[in-house]
């Protein structure tokens, strides 16, 4: 695991194995951002003159390797673009989402390297603090099943330079925030054959008893008894029984209280309603959700925030076998209403509906669902951006606008009322699929309200998408698991602590 620090000394003295510095674009060409100006001095002014001749410009993300031939102890030098400089007097300096990601694509590019120092803008504790959660990020890789070939480890060692007030307990935020990613990205990216329920239960007994949290699980048998209609339905077809956990934070002087409910399915092979081959090979993704809401109820309690937690860990494994649930059963879920499943594969609704049912009898100030819930999320926003739906407003947006802030792509859906009309079933309070498909991302939005009770507050963010990246690595996310979301709900908690900008969350 890559390891942070932070360093107030000078660039071009300190002792590593590669030195980061940030490049802009202007009319003039390339130009080192605050914290390169030593590398060019130490290069007697001829860094621009160098990043031009090899065809660099600065723009976002772009990264290059110099070698610095004995003109500093750094052997080489990377040059990672941010785009067009801040304007003077527009806010109060980078965008940190910019700097992250900046750091995260420059620290991939040194695999194989001991150590490095990002001498990145970080003139402010938040800065700083991107710098360092960006590097962190982008250091990530999953070798864990790799036992031949040349692939070269991440950094060992990241050095953030900043003498900034604060940059020390900004660093080590960003370094617990970066640990509850990495681990979500770790339980995504485990195959299923290593990772099912009952294991996935395991690790959150395990991980979350040593950080302090109070971890309850319900098993099969314990789930069958209490009425879990929904979360056995989907679970019965597997070898592998389901698993509802509950992850609990108290803190002695919270006022307020979050839970955050996140579908598990550790494999969604749509069930009798079977997946086609093509969409089912990265369907080990499909406990983005609940992993992204342990990652966050880990880093809540590693942060001691001032607010009580509670996360719902929907765990089941979906498959077709001879003891399956099929189209047309009726389920008893916990909430008491009956539901006719139409799909099987429409399942993730199924698993959420129990949890989001157990979730509002710890009276909490609100409810958020998180969940790779419809492919129909991808169809409208793409692979990374998040649809988020509620009941109130005022919350939907809030969450767009946090996770805005942690980089992490969200927008605001809405709930028609005139689709659920289309949940109607023949003989159940509800189907848990409407004949038509489209608009099917805000029909799990209206499924899942159905089940939500009056007066409580509630959000849903479908991350079908984010949670998974199938494609090439782009700044600090890599292929593969993304650990998306998990940040969102730590800021979410932060603000029902009372920590952040302003006082008080809606
Ligand atoms: N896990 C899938 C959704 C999904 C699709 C996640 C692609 C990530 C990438 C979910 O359980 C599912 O199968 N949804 C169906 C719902 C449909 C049957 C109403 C879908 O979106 O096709
Ligand atoms: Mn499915
Ligand atoms: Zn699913």
């Amino acid at each position: 695991m890559t390891t942070v620090r932070i360093n107030a000394s000078d660039a071009v003295s300190i002792e590593t194995s590669a030195l980061i510095i940030g490049v802009h674009t202007t009319p003039e060409g390339p130009r080192p951002a605050p914290g390169g100006e030593g590398l060019d001095q130490a290069l007697d002014g001829r860094l621009a003159g160098i990043l031009t001749t090899v065809g660099f410009t600065g723009k976002a993300e772009e990264v290059v390797k110099i070698p610095t031939l004995g003109a500093l102890p750094a052997p080489v030098a990377v040059a990672v673009g941010l785009g067009d400089a801040p304007q003077d007097g527009a806010g109060d300096g980078y965008d940190l989402e910019t700097l992250r990601r900046a750091a995260g694509a420059a620290v991939r590019s040194l695999a194989g390297t001991a150590s490095a120092t990002l001498a990145l803008p970080a003139r402010t504790a938040a800065e700083a603090e991107a710098v360092a959660l960006g590097g962190l990020l982008g250091a990530y890789d999953f070798t864990r099943y790799r036992t031949v070939g040349d692939r070269k480890p991440p950094v060992g060692e990241l050095t953030v330079l900043s003498g900034a007030a604060g940059a020390e307990e900004a660093v080590a935020h960003a370094a617990t925030l970066a640990d509850s990613v990495t681990l979500v990205r770790d339980l995504v990216n485990t195959p299923p054959s290593d990772l099912w329920p009952a294991r996935f239960a395991e690790i959150a007994q395990e991980t979350g008893g040593e950080a302090g949290l109070s971890v309850e699980v319900l098993d099969e048998v314990r789930l069958k008894e209490d009425g879990y209609g929904g979360i056995i339905g989907v679970g019965q077809g597997s070898i592998n029984p389901p698993r509802l956990v509950r992850v609990a934070y108290s803190h002695p002087e919270a006022t307020r209280k979050v839970a955050f409910v996140g579908k598990g399915i550790t494999f969604d092979s749509g069930g009798l309603s079977l997946k086609p081959s093509a969409s089912m090979d990265w369907m080990k993704s499909d406990m983005g959700g609940a992993g992204a809401v342990f990652g966050a109820l880990l880093a809540i309690a590693r942060l001691g925030l001032r607010v009580n937690a509670v996360g719902y860990l929907c765990l089941a494994e979906n498959m077709p076998s001879g003891s399956a649930q099929r189209p047309s059963d009726v389920l008893h879920t916990y909430s008491g209403k009956t539901v006719e499943v139409l799909d099987t594969d429409a399942e993730g609704r199924l698993v959420l509906i129990d949890g989001i049912a157990r979730a509002s009898e710890d009276e909490p100030d609100v409810i958020i669902d998180v969940a790779t819930l419809t492919g129909a999320q991808i169809v409208a926003l793409g692979w990374r951006t998040a649809g988020v739906m509620a009941n109130d407003d005022d919350l939907r947006e809030e969450i767009v606008r946090i996770a805005g802030e942690q980089g992490e792509g969200a927008w605001g859906m809405p709930l028609p009322a005139e689709l659920r009309k289309g949940l109607d079933s023949a003989v159940a309070d509800i189907a848990n699929l409407q004949p038509e498909r489209w608009g099917s991302m805000l029909a799990a939005g209206i499924f899942l309200r159905e089940f939500v009770p009056t007066g409580v507050r509630w959000a849903h963010v479908d991350m079908a998408g984010p949670a998974f990246n199938k494609g090439e690595p782009h700044g600090y996310t890599p292929k593969g698991g993304t650990g998306a979301l998990t940040r969102t709900l730590v800021a979410v908690a932060e603000r029902y602590a009372g920590n952040g900008t302003s006082a008080q969350a809606v």
